[in-house]
């Protein structure tokens, strides 16, 4: 093992329960308690969200987009107001995600080689060669405190000779990478190896081996059966380096991270709470409230009556926010939003007390009972 070398940084276990793990994340911008849930800020927003309601659900780290920030306004405009922090005013953590996982679903005409990938900006067209080198420079430029490596995430239903070949180069990527980062910013090594546990646990002993920061589990909810995700990631997270913080990237749902963090893992991002939020999806402890319903259309009941959240605590009823996403005024947006990342904040608020009570088996049976229950 080859432990974090970034100064500034530290991960420090506080308790575990079965494999469970209650922690903190010191970076320059502040302790991160874990677990913790990284809502999603793509363009350098948290969509319809100041900073100030963002800190409010108790988010103290927030994900931003490389590929998104590079394409526009540019890594040197970010830099030139001060970085991603100065940029946007959200006075706590910050990471990025490398880019090639997003070029992948988004850009046009991608190739991938040995070198990295070249790929057509899905906003005008221009060339763009993003190698390990200009994803460390790029978020370098960018300046969050935490940037991950460039790796290769192949589809869900790739072939066992792609995982491994994905394997393989992500690892030669990961030194190119740590080779050419910021010495003052933390980077993450990405596990890759689909859902075939002995791979990813022989990729994760490759990246523990390298001076990473932390480790992040990618390649997950990429198409694989979701019961089949939770299979391995209760034999393979649990055995990531203990002395690093573990991410679990791109997921998911509140059922996803009460099972994850059971696995033993530290870190999560997801689109889902804020993108189902315009959707007009609220989730709540006992499932989903679809807003447009026409069941709700005289329920004077707030999106869930035990919910502390600014939305449910204002008494706004799931009548008048219907109304709202009906009559496509854009406060439901923010209502919602509110609401769903509030969810999240109190889920791993509360997995993390229990975590440090000793309990987080008694926390995950109530809260998968009360998700099952509605289900419906
Ligand atoms: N976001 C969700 N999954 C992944 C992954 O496998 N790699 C990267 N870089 N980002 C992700
Ligand atoms: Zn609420």
């Amino acid at each position: 093992m080859s432990g974090p070398s970034t100064p500034g940084y530290a991960f420090r276990t506080l308790a575990t329960s079965g494999a469970a793990r209650a922690g903190v994340l010191t970076t320059p911008h502040g302790d991160v308690p874990t677990p913790t849930f990284m809502p999603v800020g793509t363009q350098g927003s948290v969509k319809t969200m100041s900073p100030d309601e963002v800190a409010a659900t108790g988010a103290r780290i927030v994900l931003g987009n490389t590929y998104h920030l590079w394409l526009r306004p540019g890594p040197e405009v970010v830099a030139e107001l001060g970085g991603l922090h100065g940029f946007t005013k959200w006075p706590h953590a910050m990471l990025t995600d490398s880019g090639g996982f997003q070029a992948f679903s988004l850009a046009e005409r991608r190739q991938t080689s040995e070198d990295g990938f070249v790929f057509r900006s899905h906003l005008d067209g221009a060339k763009k060669v993003l190698t390990p080198e200009v994803a460390m420079q790029v978020q370098g430029k960018i300046g969050a405190d935490i940037a991950m490596q460039l790796d290769i995430c192949p589809p869900g239903d790739a072939s066992r000779a792609d995982f491994e070949a994905a394997c393989a180069r992500t690892t030669r990527w990961a030194r190119r990478c740590l080779a050419a980062k910021r010495p003052d910013q933390a980077v993450f090594g990405i596990v890759q190896g689909g859902t075939d546990p002995a791979l990813r646990r022989a990729h994760a002993e490759e990246l523990a081996a390298m001076p990473f920061d932390g480790l992040a589990l990618g390649g997950f909810s990429v198409g694989e059966p979701i019961a089949r995700m939770h299979e391995v990631l209760l034999e393979v997270a649990h055995t990531l380096d203990p002395e690093r913080p573990r991410y679990l990237m791109g997921v998911g749902t509140p059922y996803d991270l009460v099972r994850a963090i059971g696995a033993g893992v530290d870190m999560f991002d997801c689109v889902l709470p804020t993108r189902n939020a315009r959707n007009g999806q609220a989730l709540t402890r006992t499932g989903k409230v679809v807003i447009k319903q026409a069941r709700y259309r005289t329920d004077p009941s707030p999106l869930d009556p035990t919910c502390t959240c600014p939305t449910c605590a204002a008494g706004y009823s799931r009548a008048y926010l219907r109304h709202l996403f009906i009559a496509s005024e854009l406060l439901v947006l923010r209502l919602i939003t509110v609401h769903n990342l509030h969810l999240y904040g109190t889920l791993v608020r509360e997995a993390r007390e229990a975590i440090l009570a000793g309990r987080y088996d008694v926390f995950a049976k109530e809260w998968l009972a009360g998700l099952e229950a509605g289900a419906a």
